[in-house]
């Protein structure tokens, strides 16, 4: 039974194998990879190591197109190379948690090639069903990667749904063998010492109905499979059949997730979950126009979440996001803006998500990349789409870039060395970033002043302080550009301020009439009591005197 809830004392990492590091010099990462850098991330204070996808896939998702769930990727190492990761991280008290995609396997996936049979049990894992009329799919719903979200089986007269790419047909949850598959898949890991999942869209796994969606410009349908009642219950019912029963955690990818759902999934479904309004913020729209005024939402949402659910899932990176220092931070004052960042991930109240190279201040490309340069599918029809629209070729490039996932999935930057130590082949699978020699973990850790050096004394602070992880949350209203709040636990108070913008602010009276001594700041020397104003991305955390 769950008895301990380490995750809430705990640091997620997040590994995005693929580009982690390279063991076999083929220029794709892989799991011998992570091994080799365990004492890394014991020595950064991480916990919890969360791997994006190390199952069998062709590919078409990078990984979330799963052909087997009990398996490993032959390109990331073999079922051994796993067990040998979970029990070294073990022996450095890490425990590991896989990505769940369970929306969708791949169209490669056994039950999917055998679901091409009508007689077959595996028929109905799938939602197939007929067109509305010929050459017509069976509603208006439309895909995550764009285009309808059907495609037509001609040996079945059918149709199957895929709201990602036609590669990656949704499950069909209303069939209970589904749940059972999922069941013994998820026991198959825990048994084997995995610490839990983070939930891929798991929050539009259940499909109300098949009725066509109101017409919007983004998802036709939505409103049909997100966040419905089936989707809680099913969620309900894993959780009583197999989590509780295991010491583990779940976090769950729940976009555009609502309080009142989060409240929900909180309650005897998952353990966390991600929100997707912070990320939002700099968004207009669509996720390929991007907002300059950002500060506002970002520090509402933040507060607003603080508030409305109890603990968070806090993260500002991942696989699927641009970098933030890119999206964030004037390049100017790159290493201060990501420290700045860094003070807000580990102090708000939550479990904080890194995701790998955050901690050295890992930048988008340093230019847009090319058409031919692509590797995330969505960049192709999504290139495609606005060149139909009547885009030209460059500013077509310019919104894909605006969310090009390709940004975050550059090798990892370890070393001076080519390929940034990353793989001995310089063929990587995406290109290293041309500042790796600027921006790595050999020379960060070698530097006190250091993005890298900040992250472990923040960690270490954090660890070693509860209010900073326990204590409640408790923001202070001030202008946009500041951030300022109290964490606080048994009369222990602390107070984070910090300037989120580039320029030099003055500090409301509120603020500057305060005493205390700093504990951490992004600023070397720098002093609270009676402060007038901040620098630009000053960040402090100060232990408040009388
Ligand atoms: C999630 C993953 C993303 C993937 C999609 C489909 O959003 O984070 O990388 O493309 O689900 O599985
Ligand atoms: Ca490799």
């Amino acid at each position: 039974m769950k008895q301990t809830k380490r995750y809430l004392d705990g640091i997620v990492y997040q590994i995005y194998p693929r580009s982690f590091a390279d063991s076999n010099g083929d220029g794709i990462g892989d799991i011998p990879g992570i091994v080799s850098k365990l004492d890394y991330l014991k020595g950064l204070g991480v916990s919890i190591i969360w791997l994006s996808p190390v199952y069998p896939t062709p590919n078409a998702d990078f990984g979330y197109d799963i052909s087997d769930y009990c398996s490993i990727n032959p390109e990331f190492g073999t079922l051994e190379d796993m067990d040998r990761l979970i029990a070294e991280a073990g022996r450095r008290s890490i425990k590991i948690i896989m990505d769940l995609v369970v929306n969708h396997t791949s169209d490669e996936h056994p039950w999917f090639k055998a679901s091409k049979d009508k007689d077959s049990p595996y028929h109905d894992y799938y939602i197939y069903r007929k067109g509305k009329k010929p050459g017509v799919p069976p509603n208006n719903w439309t895909s995550n990667f764009g285009g309808p979200a059907w495609e037509y089986v001609p040996s079945l007269d059918e149709w199957y749904l895929h709201l990602f790419s036609k590669k990656q047909p949704d499950l069909n949850w209303h069939n209970p063998k589904v749940l059972e598959e999922v069941e013994a898949i998820l026991r198959f890991w825990l048994d084997r010492g995995i610490y839990g999942f983070r939930c891929d869209v798991i929050n539009q796994i259940y499909k109300e109905s098949l009725d066509d969606g109101k017409w919007k410009p983004w998802l036709i349908g939505q409103e049909h499979y997100l966040m419905k009642e089936g989707n809680h219950e099913i969620l309900r019912r894993l959780h009583e059949d197999v989590f509780s029963r295991y010491d583990c955690m779940t976090v769950g990818e729940t976009y555009d997730v609502d309080y009142a759902n989060a409240r929900r999934f909180l309650d005897g479904e998952l353990d966390m979950v991600f929100q997707f309004d912070t990320m939002g913020a700099d968004k207009r729209l669509l996720p390929i126009f991007v907002r300059k005024h950002w500060k506002k939402r970002f520090k509402k949402t933040l507060v607003e979440w603080e508030k409305q659910v109890d603990w968070n899932a806090v993260y500002f990176e991942n696989h699927d996001q641009k970098r933030s220092i890119s999206r964030f931070v004037n390049p100017r004052y790159r290493d201060l803006g990501a420290k700045m960042l860094a003070t807000l991930l580990l102090t708000l109240r939550g479990t904080p998500f890194i995701y790998q190279g955050e901690e050295i201040g890992m930048a988008d490309f340093h230019r847009p990349f090319k058409k031919k340069e692509f590797k995330d599918p969505v960049n192709f029809w999504l290139y495609g789409l606005l060149r139909k629209l009547g885009f030209g070729e460059k500013r077509s490039l310019r919104y894909v870039n605006n969310m090009n996932r390709d940004h975050a999935r550059l090798p990892m930057q370890w070393s001076n060395s080519p390929a940034a130590g990353f793989s001995s082949n310089q063929a990587t699978w995406l290109p290293v970033n041309d500042d790796y020699k600027s921006y790595n973990v050999k020379i960060e850790s070698e530097d006190p002043n250091s993005i890298l050096s900040y992250y472990k004394k923040l960690i270490a602070l954090r660890k070693s302080d509860p209010a900073l992880v326990r204590g409640s949350f408790e923001a202070i209203d001030t202008s946009s550009d500041i951030f300022a709040y109290y964490r606080l636990n048994d009369g222990n108070i602390r107070f984070v301020l910090v300037n989120l913008s580039d320029r030099r602010v003055v500090l409301p009276r509120s603020i500057s009439e305060m005493r205390g001594k700093v504990l951490l700041s992004n600023y070397e020397g720098a002093g609270f009591t009676f402060k007038k104003f901040l620098r630009p991305y000053e960040s402090l955390i100060v232990e408040l005197t009388a």
